[in-house]
C-alpha cells in the first residue's frame, strides 16, 4: 500500500508545474507511473522514491516525472471534422478576414507526438486548396521532452499510421523504413517543434491567425484553463480562430471569443 502523503507530494508537485490535476479518487493512476519510476532510479519502492524526490530534484528528475505524468494520446486527423473545417472553411475564413496577409501563423499548442500539426499540413492538401506550404507557418508544441522527440523524428509505427492516416496519404506523404513509417522531410520540415509549459510561460500577443488547443485544458481545473485560455486569446490575432476538443468548451470562461460554426465544425473566433 503506497502511502497517501507519498501520492500527495507527486501529484501537488505534477499539479504545480503542469496543471494536471491527479484528484484523490485518481490516485491509483499513479501506481503505474510510480511503477516505472521505481524501475528507472533502482530504488525499492514508492516510499524510497519518495524520499530520492523529497532530498532533491534534479531537472532529469522533475523531466521524467512530467513526461509520465502527462497523457499523450492523439492520432491523425482526429474527429476528422475540425480538419476538413479548418482546411477548407477556415482557409476561405482567413482569406476574407485577412485580405493583406500572404502567410497565416498556425499553432498547435499541445501537439503530443506531431499527429495534430502533420494532419493540419495533410488536411490543407486533401480538403482544401492544392497544399502551398510556403503560405503556412506551423509551430508546434508540448509540454512532454518524450512526446516532442518523438514528433521531431516524424517516425511512426504502422499502428500508429493506421489510426486516422487515409491509405492515399500514408502514400504520398510517408516511406517504409523497415516495419515503421517516416514522414517526408518538406512536409515535417514546415513545423517548427519547441518545448512550452502553457501554463507558466507566456505567449506572443496578436500572433496567430488559427490555434489548435485540442485535449489538454480537459487535464486542468478552471482556474488554470481560464489563465492558458486567457493567454491563447491574447496570443490569436483579432478575428482568428480558436479550435478546441471535442467535448471542450470556453463556457465559464471570460475572454473575448464567440463560437463560429465551420462548414461541420465549431470553432472560436476572437472578436476584431
Ligand atoms: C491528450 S494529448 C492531446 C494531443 C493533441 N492535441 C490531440 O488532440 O490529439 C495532451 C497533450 O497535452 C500536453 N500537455 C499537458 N499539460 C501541458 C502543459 N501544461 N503545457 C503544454 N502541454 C501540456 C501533454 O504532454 C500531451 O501531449
Amino acid at each position: 500500500m503506497t502511502n497517501p502523503e507519498v501520492y500527495k507530494f507527486f501529484s501537488d508537485y505534477v499539479y504545480q508545474h503542469t496543471g494536471i490535476l491527479y484528484k484523490e479518487q485518481d490516485y491509483y493512476r499513479l501506481d503505474s507511473r510510480f511503477n516505472t519510476l521505481v524501475k528507472k532510479f533502482e530504488v525499492k519502492d514508492a516510499s524510497e522514491l519518495f524520499n530520492l524526490y523529497v532530498q532533491k530534484i534534479t531537472p532529469e528528475m522533475h523531466t521524467i516525472l512530467i513526461d509520465l505524468c502527462t497523457n499523450n494520446e492523439t492520432y491523425f486527423m482526429r474527429d476528422l471534422k475540425p480538419f476538413k473545417a479548418f482546411a477548407k472553411e477556415g482557409m476561405d475564413y482567413l482569406k476574407e478576414t485577412f485580405p493583406n496577409s500572404i502567410s497565416y501563423n498556425i499553432w498547435s499548442a499541445a501537439c503530443s507526438t506531431g499527429q495534430e500539426p502533420l494532419s493540419l499540413l495533410m488536411a490543407l492538401d486533401s480538403f482544401g486548396d492544392k497544399l502551398n506550404l510556403n503560405k503556412y507557418r506551423i509551430e508546434a508544441s508540448d509540454i512532454s521532452t518524450n512526446a516532442l522527440d518523438k514528433a521531431k523524428k516524424g517516425l511512426y509505427t504502422g499502428l500508429e499510421v493506421q489510426r486516422g492516416l487515409p491509405a492515399n496519404l500514408l502514400i504520398q506523404y510517408f516511406s517504409q523504413v523497415e516495419d515503421n513509417w517516416q514522414v517526408n522531410k518538406d512536409l515535417h520540415n514546415k513545423i517548427s517543434f519547441k518545448k512550452l509549459n502553457l501554463l507558466t510561460e507566456s505567449f506572443p500577443l496578436n500572433e496567430y491567425h488559427i490555434i489548435f488547443c485540442r485535449n489538454v485544458l480537459i487535464y486542468q481545473d478552471m482556474e488554470n484553463k481560464k489563465k492558458i485560455l486567457s493567454k491563447i486569446s491574447d496570443a490569436i490575432k483579432p478575428g482568428g480562430l480558436l479550435f478546441m476538443g471535442a467535448g471542450e468548451s470556453l463556457i465559464g470562461v471570460d475572454i473575448p471569443m464567440k463560437q463560429l460554426e465551420l462548414g461541420k465544425a465549431f470553432c472560436y473566433v476572437k472578436d476584431s
